[in-house]
């Protein structure tokens, strides 16, 4: 007898002996390891045959042609895409009735809402507003609980800095700070809706090489844990159970096969002790990436890397027994699998006598989808995620409408591209449609609003614009609702043309030529190049996909009855050439300096972006006072405070986003001309001032060497404090040992 199997007799005594200790930490933190979980989890383990071990560490996916036998037999551990309340219900009870009971979790991508779809992730970052990004996580969360689903197969953490990367639209950005809040805000609202979260895609996948998706991703060791590893860090700290490998290579390992980040950094530096999974069928990639000679390679590379769960291949079922009896794969490794799927298991409750499911039932779980207060809140998260990024002369908002209006654009009336990608169980009979919300809205203040289409959402053909310019040319304003269908973001949808897709600049540069004052609504999933746009508009309205309630969201913001305050969390290029691009650029040896001709620069185009990250307007205008810092000089343990006073000095109410960004003055490395490291959002009035101070922990502002290592080196600190990451209200800061 080994001494791993004499301890399970001791630790199932104990088991029996400790009253049941919930492990279930509150929303926001890391659970902390509970014996009376680990001996339950070790009783059940010994009692547990190979085959049901290897069963436990598969993710299946719910279909038509779904054989309930794979339950009986203990041959898997997760289930997802149950849309059905019926079929968990079906399913739950198979899995408890047969040999151990082993509870299933469902699981389901619900990327930015279940039947409410909130706007997309990267419009949920663009708030700038945590508590919103926790909202939309909560709602999330609770739609699919109440649909008895444990675990959502998001957030997706991954930074970017290319948007021709078509998967941007399903993250936080480009920058690690904004993702670090996103990523604890979702962990936090999706548990408090009653569900667990899967960070992914573990790690570096938005560094795709070219942007396109699946590429190769080459990342140093510094840059790698100064910018990708973060988020995970954050998302694992404030509770997250689950982590999904990527499916990219990292420094020409991919990322099913990486102990390097799923067992090193993940387990070993973290000590994270729950599940970490394969994405879609990517253990079988493993051959196609031409690191494993077949099949059962395959197996054994990715779970010898750290891979607890497959999901969908199925090879761990058909290879993971025969490898282990050969003595390729120790039982200590399945067993060490095992152990953080039952660990997350009893972690979520499931084992408790079926109380997560007790009261599932097909009535009330239906009444619990799409209800009046996640739809407000779908809509309040919208026109928060909404982004002004011009209004000329302020053409918005229309507080007292020209009497004529045309909506030109096939987006303004379809579900499909208010709902956005992943669009779950959304139904297009729930979306208030845009052009419905203007007309309607827009009758009761004796407005006329015309229709015309123009083209489809991709605009392939030019054959509606001639009525689209008759109509525009009869109107007092024309509202173009134009960008990129819904199909043309998320997964695989890698571009490299960055302009508004096919025809659709024709479309807009003919309203234009109508002397008619435009505004522009888009509905994208990434940031494009708006050069050729920006001249021909008088306002612009960024609303990524808004999600179900984004017709309405918007129509409220045109209408002056909420006021902007979205911010863009990725910089917005001026040209494809440009990206990737991002705010946090290293100085050079020669900065960019006018006239200069061998300074960093492109001949025919400026190095900057044509709308900075963190930029947004609003309906009124405000000054950010000088920041004053608590204190000049501080230490390692200490924490920056800036204090700056932010004034509304327009005639509206509205929200200012406050940024504090840091440059380290001189250091070992090259470091950024911008950090993010804090950032806050104000309401005011017309005229109101308010204080707001913002902080950033001194042991944020180090960065980390080609080992790996982490210092904070002391110095000069600029200090800046402002409405984007331009800004140039600043202040020194000194940091001693
Ligand atoms: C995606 C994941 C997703 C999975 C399951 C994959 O193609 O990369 O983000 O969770 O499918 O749907």
């Amino acid at each position: 007898m080994s001494n791993r199997s004499r301890l399970f007799p001791a630790l199932a005594l104990l088991a029996l002996l400790l009253p049941f200790a919930s492990a279930r930490a509150p929303a926001g933190e890391r659970p902390a390891a509970d014996p009376a979980v680990e001996a339950r989890v070790a009783d059940l383990l010994s009692r547990m045959s190979l085959e049901e071990k290897v069963g436990q560490m598969f993710l299946g996916g719910w279909s038509p042609q779904f054989d309930d036998k794979e339950i009986v037999d203990g041959a898997i551990g997760i289930l997802s895409n149950t849309d059905e309340v019926a079929n968990v219900i079906a399913a739950d009870r198979r899995a408890r009735s047969v040999r151990h009971g082993i509870p299933l979790i469902f699981s389901r991508d619900i990327i930015h809402g279940y039947r409410t779809l909130f706007p997309m992730p990267l419009g949920i970052a663009a708030t700038f507003d945590e508590a919103a990004m926790e909202t939309a996580a909560l709602h999330t969360a609770k739609e699919g609980s109440a649909q008895g689903l444990d675990l959502n197969l998001g957030p997706m953490l991954d930074l970017s800095r290319d948007a021709r990367w078509g998967r941007v639209v399903e993250g936080p950005g480009e920058d690690p700070f904004l993702a670090r809040r996103f990523a604890a805000a979702a962990v936090r609202g999706l548990k408090a809706g009653g569900m667990a979260a899967t960070l992914k895609h573990f790690v570096g996948y938005g560094a795709a090489e070219s942007g396109r998706d699946y590429n190769a991703v080459d990342l140093s060791e510094s840059r790698l844990r100064d910018l990708y590893l973060p988020p995970f860090k954050a998302g694992i700290d404030a509770g997250a159970q689950v982590v999904m490998a990527a499916f990219n290579t990292l420094n020409g390992v991919p990322g099913t096969a990486n102990p390097h980040t799923l067992t090193e950094i993940l387990r070993g530096e973290w000590g994270f002790d729950g599940i970490v999974m394969s994405d879609w069928d990517a253990v079988r990639e493993l051959v196609a990436h031409g690191v494993a000679a077949d099949e059962r390679k395959a197996v054994e590379k990715a779970v010898m890397a750290g891979v607890d769960v497959d999901m969908a291949s199925g090879l761990y079922r058909d290879h993971l027994v025969e490898l282990v009896k050969t003595g390729r794969v120790p039982m200590a490794r399945i067993d060490e699998a095992v152990s953080r799927v039952l660990r997350v298991k009893f972690r979520l409750g499931l084992f408790e006598p079926a109380e997560k499911r007790r009261s599932l039932d097909p009535t009330t779980a239906a009444a619990a989808l799409a209800r009046p207060e996640t739809r407000e809140a779908a809509r309040d998260v919208a026109r928060r995620s909404v982004v002004l990024l011009k209004n000329d002369g302020n053409l918005l908002p229309l507080v007292a409408p020209p009497k004529r209006i045309a909506v030109i654009g096939a987006m303004a009336a379809d579900a499909g591209d208010h709902m956005g990608a992943w669009g779950a169980l959304g139904r297009r009979e729930e979306v208030p449609l845009f052009l419905d919300e203007m007309r309607t809205r827009l009758a009761a203040k004796g407005v006329t609003v015309d229709y015309e289409a123009a083209c489809d959402d991709a605009c392939r053909s030019t054959e509606g614009f001639a009525a689209a310019v008759k109509t525009a040319a009869t109107a007092d304003l024309v509202v173009a609702v134009l960008g990129e269908p819904w199909w043309m973001t998320a997964e695989s949808t890698s571009r490299t043309r960055l302009g508004l897709p096919n025809h659709q600049q024709a479309l807009l540069d003919l309203m234009a030529a109508t002397g008619k004052p435009v505004l522009l609504v888009v509905f994208a999933g990434r940031p494009m190049v708006l050069r050729d746009v920006v001249p021909k508009t008088r306002a612009i309205l960024w609303a990524y996909s808004p999600g179900t309630m984004g017709g309405a969201a918007l129509t409220d913001l045109i209408l002056g009855e909420a006021n902007p305050s979205g911010r863009l969390p990725m910089s917005m290029p001026r040209a494809v050439g440009q990206v990737p691009i991002s705010y946090d650029r290293l100085p050079t040896g020669r900065p960019w300096k006018p006239g200069d001709e061998l300074a960093t620069r492109y001949v025919d185009e400026e190095i900057t972006p044509l709308f900075p990250f963190g930029f947004g307007l609003s309906y009124t205008s405000f000054t950010i006072s000088p920041p004053k810092l608590a204190q000049g000089t501080v230490r390692l343990g200490d924490t920056v405070s800036a204090t700056v006073t932010v004034t509304n000095t327009g005639t509206r109410a509205g929200r200012e986003s406050v940024q504090l960004y840091v440059h380290d003055l001189l250091a070992s490395r090259s470091r950024p001309r911008r950090e993010l490291k804090a950032f806050a959002m104000v309401d005011l009035k017309p005229g109101e001032s308010r204080e707001v101070r913002l902080e950033a922990p001194v042991a944020d502002l180090g960065f980390h060497d080609d080992h790996g290592r982490y210092r904070v080196e002391p110095g000069r600190f600029e200090v800046f404090v402002g409405a984007d990451s331009d800004t140039e209200n600043r202040a020194v800061v000194t940091v001693v040992e």
